[in-house]
């Protein structure tokens, strides 16, 4: 199968949020795109259609984070998402990586090259909304 990737190209926040809901995921259409335009974007295509991508966060010299790692069902297990982690990983090499998985994904990113975090913190989007952050 022949896929072409691609970095920071156009794309439209239809096609991007059609593989987001084919696994499943909500994004909002509206705030999508500035996310991928404030990111550092791999997308994969074939035959002219999108089919995965991956992004990154970085700033360039220390620290990188990688989000929303997706390939849609029908072209996984064919080694996309793996050419995108290592486009990232040869882009931003020398810099710490960080990512955190959803279910059953731990040992993709083992493959990559990835290990366990032993001390890490986060907080979800939802709470940091509602959080009282005057009275922590
Ligand atoms: C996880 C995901 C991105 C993997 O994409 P993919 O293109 O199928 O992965 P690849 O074909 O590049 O896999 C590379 C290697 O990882 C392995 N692998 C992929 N997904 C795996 C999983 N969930 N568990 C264990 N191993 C996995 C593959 O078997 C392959 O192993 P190999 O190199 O020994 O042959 C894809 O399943 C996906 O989009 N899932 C839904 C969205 C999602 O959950 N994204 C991750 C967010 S944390």
């Amino acid at each position: 199968m022949k896929i072409d990737y691609k970095i920071n190209n156009k794309i439209t926040s239809e096609e991007v949020i059609m593989i987001f809901k084919s696994v499943g995921w909500n994004k909002n259409p509206e705030d999508i795109l500035d996310a991928f335009k404030n990111s550092y974007y791999v997308t994969a295509y074939h035959n002219n259609k999108l089919v995965a991508f991956a992004r990154a966060i970085t700033d360039g010299n220390y620290y990188t984070s990688i989000f929303d790692v997706i390939v849609e069902p029908q072209y996984q297990k064919n080694g996309i998402a793996k050419n995108m982690m290592k486009m990232l990983l040869r882009e931003f090499k020398g810099t710490y990586f960080f990512l955190s998985y959803t279910e059953g994904n731990r040992e993709f990113y083992e493959k990559c090259g990835f290990e366990d975090l032993p001390t890490g913190m986060w907080m979800d989007r939802e709470k940091s909304f509602n959080l009282d952050i005057d009275n922590l």
